[in-house]
């Protein structure tokens, strides 16, 4: 199928440094360190610096589809194939908090058995390429700059207990002076103030840009299967904590049942004024460029939480953007900033809770 879309070629042009960018990153990069620090000495055990709390740790396959178009047959997407892949869930917020805050949501694929040369020197010979998804199409604080505001915000108020949290949350549904706090006001981080919804109806996104082969993207993961599309908007609903903590559960007992399928799909940047690549926190317009089907994310019915599964997925894994190919490389700030962040904060876990550091080869790796 021929198509006359002008797609933006990737070139190092794409990206453009921002003013004191290695600045702003130590700083952003040192005060995720700091809370890091604060939370292990609370529970006396390292957590992940974002995203520290898992409902489940998955095994699946992830098949390329046939017949792709030229423009979408492009690095792992190249041919038809099927690969191994270890899928997290996972709440944003970098404690373990309730189910009952409203949060974020994450979904982080592990693909397996991926040939050739990886970008960072120290997982060069490694076959894993990871992509990381987020329940939202953009991050507000789009460029470092914005993040360090967000995240030096976030210092602040981290340690404080779950009940402050639920007002946070609920402040953040409507009151401005936590949304002018951070200095941004915009759809996302009103998200995190709506009512909590299933989290396998969710569509997941990558918000910020990658290379794309010969051209740049933003992926996104929809439900696909009659299973999960019911659930997509489903609210949770109820009175005590110990309602909401059927998110978790419901997680669980899904997959006790059921499989899950979950359409992978790219959207191609066509123009890079309206669709960019240094701000992070845009929406690229889908009547520029539609959201196209690459593969789909097969999760057969599993147990998602055994003991094993837990302390594999939470202590010895790590998801990393940059655990990529080139032709997936992270693009903009956002994504230059999450080379230093991924690996401080894994760093410091694996050491703390003396976890060994790998990557698996085969699913055989992970525990049932
Ligand atoms: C731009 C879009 C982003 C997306 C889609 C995203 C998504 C995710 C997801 C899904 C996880 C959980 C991975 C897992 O299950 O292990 C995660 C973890 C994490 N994220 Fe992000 N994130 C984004 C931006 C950022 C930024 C800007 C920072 C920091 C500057 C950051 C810092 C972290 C850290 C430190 C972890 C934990 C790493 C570890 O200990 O292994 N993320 N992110």
């Amino acid at each position: 199928m021929s198509d006359t879309r002008p797609y933006v070629r990737y070139s190092d042009a794409v990206e453009v440094l921002q003013p004191d960018e290695a600045e702003v990153i130590q700083r952003i990069v040192e005060s995720m360190s700091r809370v890091n620090r604060a939370t292990f000495e609370r529970h006396g055990h390292a957590t992940r610096d974002a995203h520290a709390k898992s409902h489940g740790l998955l095994v699946g396959t992830l098949t390329v589809k046939e017949g792709l178009p030229a423009h979408l047959r492009q690095g792992l997407f190249a041919e038809p194939r099927e690969y191994p892949v270890v899928v997290r869930l996972s709440s944003a917020p970098g404690d373990i908090q309730s189910d009952a805050i409203p949060s974020l949501r994450g979904l982080a694929i592990k693909v397996l058995g991926v040939p050739g040369p990886k970008v960072l020197p120290e997982h060069r010979e490694e076959t894993t390429q990871d992509f990381l998804l987020v329940n939202h199409p953009v991050i507000p604080f789009g460029h470092v700059k914005a993040y360090l505001k967000a995240q030096s915000f976030a210092e602040r108020r981290s340690g404080s207990s779950d009940l402050s949290k639920q007002v946070t949350s609920a402040v953040l549904r409507g009151a401005k002076h936590v949304l002018g706090a951070v200095g941004v006001e915009n759809e996302t981080v009103k998200a995190l103030g709506t009512p909590n919804t299933h989290l396998l109806g969710q569509t997941f996104h990558s918000m910020a840009a990658l290379r794309f082969g010969d051209y740049l993207a933003k992926l996104s993961a929809a439900p696909l299967s009659d299973e999960v599309r019911r659930l997509a908007g489903e609210t949770i609903r109820g009175d005590t904590e110990a309602d909401f903590s059927t998110l978790t559960d419901r997680v669980v007992t899904f997959f006790r049942e059921h499989e899950a399928r979950y359409e992978l799909r790219a959207q191609l940047c066509t123009d890079l004024g309206r669709m960019p690549v240094e701000d992070a926190s845009v929406v690229w317009p889908e009547a520029l460029s539609p959201h196209e089907a690459v593969a789909t994310l097969t999760l057969p019915r599993q147990d998602v939480r055994s003991p094993a599964r837990r302390v594999y997925g939470d202590d010895v894994l790590s998801f990393n953007p940059w655990h990529c190919v080139e032709a997936h490389r992270p693009l903009g700030s956002i994504m230059r900033v999450r080379r230093h962040a991924y690996e401080a904060s894994s760093r410091f876990r694996h050491e703390m809770n003396l976890a060994p550091r790998v990557e698996p080869r085969s699913v055989s790796d992970i525990p049932a």
